[in-house]
């Protein structure tokens, strides 16, 4: 296939991913019909809408023990940067997911654009600006699960009192110090960036395809349907990403 043809003599290959790289390990992305966000009002989630209404931290905190139900698990998309990154192939994975499941494949360098859901946080009392302004504490996602199970409705700081929020960047929200800097350098250094399972409309996370084209890249999406960037990709592979990505692997690792 061409893709194995592009990657055979790559040797600093970086992942860009979306929901669309988790939709076969069973969670639905956000933008396909029965997506997400065509289940739930993404206004309803925006940052301050958390800060201010105590419904909304519940509803929030209702659509993560929803989230967490299921045991979800890599799958063959996520192994394939994972493998490739062990065979010295690849220098890891940008990601806009907050399911962690490119860690659970075995990737080490995993840049997580817009949080995680595997931690929650204080974000203080009273943050402004869609600005976190917590005292530091956080935990494990299963902290909420145990106070919600034991009926506490809206878990708050038990350093501070502040409020608690999942660790990841809503609607509205600043995105955590420090990581689109992270993300930009490692696509930059990539000589192909592969992008799976992205509609490529979220930003600043979708200017990052071009930094990787700026710095000398070539370009590869792997997509059930038409992005924004399929005019500069030097190949579009339109398909499922593990029944894409698995063979193509396999073909290039053996
Ligand atoms: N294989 C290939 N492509 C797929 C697959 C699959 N198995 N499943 C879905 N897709 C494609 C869809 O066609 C769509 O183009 O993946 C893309 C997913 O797009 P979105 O649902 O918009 O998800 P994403 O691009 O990650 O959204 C970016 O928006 O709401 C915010 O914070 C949220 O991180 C998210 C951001």
């Amino acid at each position: 296939m061409e893709l194995v043809e592009l990657l055979r003599d790559a040797r600093a290959v970086v992942g860009f991913t979306g929901a669309g790289v988790s939709t076969e390990s069973g969670i639905p992305d956000f933008r396909s019909p029965g997506g997400v966000w065509t289940r739930y009002d993404p206004r309803n989630f925006e940052f301050d809408r958390y800060v201010t209404d105590p419904e909304v931290r519940a509803l929030s905190w209702e659509m993560r023990t929803e989230f967490f139900a299921e045991p979800w698990a890599p799958n063959r998309a996520h192994l394939a940067f994972a493998r490739l990154e062990d065979a010295g192939r690849c220098l890891g994975v940008v990601t806009q997911n907050i399911d962690g499941l490119h860690q659970d494949a075995g990737s080490r360098t995993v840049v997580e654009l817009h949080g995680t859901a595997r931690r929650v946080m204080c974000i203080g009392h009273r943050p402004e600006y869609g600005t976190p302004a917590g005292c530091g504490w956080d935990a494990p996602h299963t902290w909420a699960f145990e106070r919600l199970d034991a009926g506490e409705a809206d878990p708050h700081c038990p350093r501070c009192e502040g409020l608690v929020k999942s660790s990841t960047v809503s609607f509205g929200q600043q995105l955590f110090p420090g990581v689109v800097d992270a993300a930009s350098d490692l696509v930059r250094r990539a000589d192909v960036l592969v992008v799976v399972g992205s509609s490529l409309q979220v930003y600043p996370a979708a200017a990052l395809p071009m930094d990787a084209i700026d710095a000398g890249a070539r370009l590869v999406i792997v997509n059930d349907e038409p992005t924004p960037f399929d005019g500069v990709a030097d190949l579009v592979v339109r398909g499922r990403a593990g029944e894409v990505l698995g063979p193509v692997v396999d073909a290039l690792l053996g």
